[in-house]
């Protein structure tokens, strides 16, 4: 970890206070109850976190007798995440890491990544490509072989839907890269910090988890507090991912990291 904070650890940092008030954090356990069908687990199965915040999932699949790990970039949303596990008398192991950077010595039988928990929050300096495709690789390096990924991320369609030519020119959307630049203050009373969101398209979702080796099963509409088998709808906000981890990453010949036949 670097000293200097990004701007989604300072955004993040300030709201954890009140992140658990958000509307879209009230469908914990049915989203659990989603993802563990998905993912095909035996019990007591090694679950990570990628993003896990205050660690709402993690907490709950504690609960339910799996080994979690859950990896936040935030201090202050880990520490309310571990105040979470103290009140519901669950162990899980919390991980400081900024999701692009770490390496885990454990294999895991799934990961998790939800609600954008670091897939397409950008810091300021983060390349759209390379930093997706940076966690894509590190939470793919994480599981064991066969093992299942589920992830939610900003639907493209819906952004570019949302944005005009104005905003464009005004530099609030950029359709290259697919980033929204904005500001949103952390907390009641608290200046606005400006942030940058990726949104992703299909196409480039199955092409990045590949290049990551993950083979992707299913995508679905995946908006937080109404997740569902269903098809992806245009103005969806997020997509659902599910994969299954294919092959080892090795060292290409230019150093770029591919992923290996299997
Ligand atoms: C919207 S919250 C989602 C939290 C949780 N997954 C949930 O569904 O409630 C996004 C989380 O991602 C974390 N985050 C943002 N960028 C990150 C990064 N580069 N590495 C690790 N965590 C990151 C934030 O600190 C925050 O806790």
């Amino acid at each position: 970890m670097t000293s200097e904070k990004t701007s989604w650890e300072r955004f993040f940092d300030a709201h954890a206070p009140v992140y658990m008030d958000n509307v879209f954090t009230k469908n914990t356990i049915r989203e659990v109850d989603f993802l563990l069908e998905e993912l095909a687990l035996q019990p007591g199965s090694s679950i990570l976190d990628v993003g896990c915040g205050t660690g709402r999932h993690s907490i709950e699949l504690a609960k339910r007798g799996y080994a979690v790990t859950g990896l936040d970039l935030s201090a202050e949303m880990l520490a309310q995440a571990e105040q979470g596990a103290k009140v519901a008398c669950v162990k899980v192991n919390w991980i400081r890491s900024d999701a692009a950077w770490f390496s885990l010595a454990e294999k895991y039988d799934a990961a998790i990544c939800l609600c954008e928990g670091s897939l397409g929050l950008l810091g300021q300096t983060d390349d759209p490509m390379d930093q997706p495709l940076a966690i894509l690789r590190n939470i793919s390096r994480s599981l064991k072989p066969q093992a299942r990924a589920l992830l939610t991320v900003l639907n493209g369609a819906a952004m570019i839907r949302k944005y005009t030519n104005d905003d464009v020119r005004k530099g609030r959307f950029d359709p290259l890269q697919m980033v929204e630049s904005s500001a949103h203050s952390p907390r009641e009373g608290l200046p606005a910090i400006p942030v940058r969101e990726r949104a992703f398209v299909p196409t480039e979702l199955v092409l990045m988890c590949g290049l990551a080796g993950l083979f992707v099963i299913s995508m679905w509409g995946g908006t937080a507090g109404n997740w569902g088998r269903r098809e992806l709808d245009l103005d969806e906000i997020e997509i659902m991912v599910v994969a299954r981890k294919t092959a080892e990453l090795s060292a290409g010949a230019d150093g770029v990291k591919v992923a290996a036949q299997s």
